[in-house]
């Protein structure tokens, strides 16, 4: 198959008295030295902007847009990238839209937008739910995939951990109101940088008191529950609390929010429910059989099952699997692999890595909190009742290769590999569901995070790395 992939894409605006084109460039995104080569397109900067074309017409009822495309080379690698970037494209565009929608000062106006789109023949229906730009408050190119739903708001269970204190940044800075329900476990530290913020509200509660979940669920139109004790680690070592915590207060959590009206629910579930994959040649999908192996992941599918057995109705539940996340956070964490092999490799130049043989797919921390806003984002009827996998099916590594690409960053280190024959966890997973179904596209890989923790820690801005409040595998 051919490597050269380049062209534009053009789009058509017509109102009564002018017709303008402008085009947009695709690019693809440089494979990096040692990567995989599959690529991932990201736009270029748009030829001219949309506003532009849009003020040109005399009025906003016959606005439409059509697309014709063009590129050199046809290949099906491309034509299973397009439709994800067709609703990137839909994204910007409507920010654009709004921009110019804010210059109208003041006066009330809706635009309709009517979406066509062609290529070789073959219509993809672009318009969105209502096909009507509505007031939003501005979402930034980091927190969008998808169109964006009107401002919400929104609880966040677990929203001082790791992968909470990203996402209630991400949400505010989208112009949510969140609530943070969280015990601080990890201290609160996490949530300084909000804490100032208009929008923002804690609740400092643990899930298992009485009355907590349904005073913090009261008024909230979307729910993400991350709370819980994270890890196998910690699981083992807490048996008890973490049944409570993991699974019969998120029945709790479920019911509180049907019985007070709460129209979406997201909850936090993990690759690691795959277990050990019979055969790794084939990646999982999300219709692949579960095989717990820690008391953890049985936590999360009792959890799965009873959000996914939900009638249906106004509340949509969504379960998102994460990849084992990296990066870096509010929270930091050191306990998960590349994190900790980063800092391990950086600060003591000595590793010891056990089964280097074994798979998992791993996801940047900010990429994970793009994911739930996606599923916030998207039409009830994509994601209720859905599981998707989130990550990218390229960031599928080996411990060993993890180690490569770290010590191509921080250079040569002693690192012993402890090999083992038998690991419960060992999963290649596939993410073309959300690919596909939410036009969801990762935007860091492995070496990014890597290189950011590396820079973070040089630079001394993390210099507190042994902080037993930086992992979950507390002991005790
Ligand atoms: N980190 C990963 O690699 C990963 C991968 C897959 C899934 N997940 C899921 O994502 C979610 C967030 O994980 P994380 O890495 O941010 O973990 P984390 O441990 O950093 O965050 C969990 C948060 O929940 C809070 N919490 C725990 N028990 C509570 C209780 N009883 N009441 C109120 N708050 C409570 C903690 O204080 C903490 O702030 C979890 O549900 C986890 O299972 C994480």
């Amino acid at each position: 198959m051919s490597e050269r992939i380049a062209g534009d894409i053009s789009f058509v605006v017509k109102g009564e008295t002018s017709e303008k084109v402008f085009t947009i460039d695709f690019a693809r995104r440089v494979a990096r030295e040692g990567m995989s080569p599959r690529p991932l397109y990201v736009l270029t900067a748009p030829a001219s902007s949309v506003s532009q074309v849009v003020a040109g017409a005399a009025t906003w009822d016959d606005i439409f847009l059509s697309l014709r495309m063009t590129f050199d080379e046809r290949t099906d690698d491309f034509v299973a990238h397009f439709k994800p970037l067709l609703r990137y494209m839909d994204a910007e565009l409507f920010r654009e839209l709004e921009r110019y929608e804010r210059r109208l000062d003041g006066e009330e106006e809706t635009i309709d937008v009517m979406f066509g789109g062609e290529m070789s023949g073959t219509s993809f229906p672009l318009r969105p739910e209502g096909g009507r730009v509505q007031e939003r408050k501005g979402l930034s190119a980091e927190s969008s995939t998808t169109t964006s739903s009107a401002a919400m708001k929104i609880l966040v269970t677990g929203g001082a951990g790791y992968l909470g204190s990203v996402l209630s940044l991400l949400l505010l800075r989208a112009g949510h109101e969140v609530r943070v329900l969280d015990n601080l476990m990890y201290g609160g530290k996490s949530l300084l940088a909000m804490a100032a913020q208009e929008g923002f509200d804690f609740v400092h509660g643990d899930l298992l008191a009485g009355g907590t979940l349904r005073n913090a669920v009261r008024n909230a139109e979307s729910v993400v529950h991350l709370a819980a004790i994270v890890g196998d680690p910690a699981c083992a070592n807490h048996p008890e609390l973490a049944k409570a915590v993991n699974q019969q207060a998120s029945f709790d959590l479920l019911a509180a929010a049907q019985a007070t009206g709460v129209r979406r629910l997201v909850f936090a579930s993990t690759c690691s429910n795959y277990g050990r994959m019979a055969d790794t040649s084939v990646l999982a999908t999300e219709d692949h059989e579960l095989r717990p192996v820690s008391l953890y992941a049985e936590t999360k599918v009792a959890v799965e099952r009873e959000m996914l057995g939900l009638p249906d109705g106004p509340l949509a539940a969504t379960v998102l699997r994460f990849a084992t996340l990296y990066g870096l956070s509010p929270r930091m964490r050191f306990d998960l692999t590349v994190n900790e092999f980063v800092m391990e490799l950086l600060t003591r130049r000595k590793l010891l890595v056990y089964g280097e043989q074994f798979w998992r797919p791993y996801v940047h921390v900010w990429d994970a909190a793009r994911a739930i806003m996606a599923v916030l984002d998207a039409p009830h009827d994509i994601v209720a009742g859905q599981v998707f996998n989130v990550g990218e099916s390229e960031e599928n590594y080996r411990k060993l290769d993890l180690v490569q690409i770290i010590q191509e960053r921080v250079g040569a280190a002693d690192v012993q590999f402890v090999r083992r024959d038998e690991d419960p966890r060992d999963y290649r997973v596939s993410f073309d569901r959300i690919r596909s179904k939410l036009g969801y596209a990762i935007t860091r890989r492995v070496p990014d995070g890597v290189g950011e923790i590396v820079d973070a820690i040089e630079s001394g801005i993390l210099a507190d790395f042994g902080d037993p409040m930086h992992s979950n595998v507390a002991p005790g």
